[in-house]
């Protein structure tokens, strides 16, 4: 963790995921084996939690469409043969699958839908979106519009999902392949 919040700190980069979102994914890559991954890499804050939690073999790959951010997360992994980050964008990681885990920012790469995950996804395999924002309404709301993504992801009938308060200003959908 702390190589990661170096090179994070020189790259001068702040979108990573919180410490309380990483908690989570450390815990829920502790259940985990065969391949997790995860769409938008950063600086490799969010793929060094998920490796905390790793427990045996499991392998970790993570793309990152910033080559500058994926070559300095590259550098925190370097002497880890269980994590691969490539500078690509995530796309190129769906003939690598099926994942055990897969981890994505909300926002950022770009709102990926239920459709073009589902499959990506084993069955019992576990999809973590962070960087929401907390609302007690259905269908939630966020800044003074209907937030899709949440809508689709906690209602789609290929998973079993929920929204999870990982601080009082953010929170993170765990959805479970059916
Ligand atoms: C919020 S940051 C990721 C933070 C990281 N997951 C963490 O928790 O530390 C989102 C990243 O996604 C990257 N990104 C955007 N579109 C992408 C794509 N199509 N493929 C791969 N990465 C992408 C951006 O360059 C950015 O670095």
């Amino acid at each position: 963790m702390a190589r990661a919040f170096d090179v994070s700190r020189r790259a001068g980069y702040v979108s990573f995921c919180r410490n309380e979102t990483g908690r989570l994914l450390a815990m829920l890559a502790a259940t985990r084996g065969g391949v997790m991954a995860e769409f938008g890499t950063g600086c490799g804050v969010g793929t060094a939690w998920l490796r905390s939690g790793v427990r045996g073999a499991a392998h970790i790959l993570t793309a990152e469409l910033d080559e500058k951010l994926a070559g300095a997360a590259a550098e925190i992994f370097v002497d880890d043969p269980q994590v691969e980050v490539l500078a690509a964008d995530w796309s190129t990681l769906g003939s690598k699958g099926p994942f055990s885990l897969l981890f994505l920012d909300s926002g950022d790469p770009g709102s990926v839908g239920v459709d073009q995950i589902a499959d990506l996804v084993e069955p019992g395999g576990i999809v973590v979106l962070d960087d929401f924002v907390p609302c007690e309404m259905w269908p939630p709301i966020t800044y003074g519009r209907v937030d899709t993504l949440r809508e689709q992801w906690l209602t789609d009938e290929r998973f079993t999902a929920v929204e999870v308060m990982v601080a009082s200003d953010a929170s993170a959908v765990v959805a479970t392949r059916r």
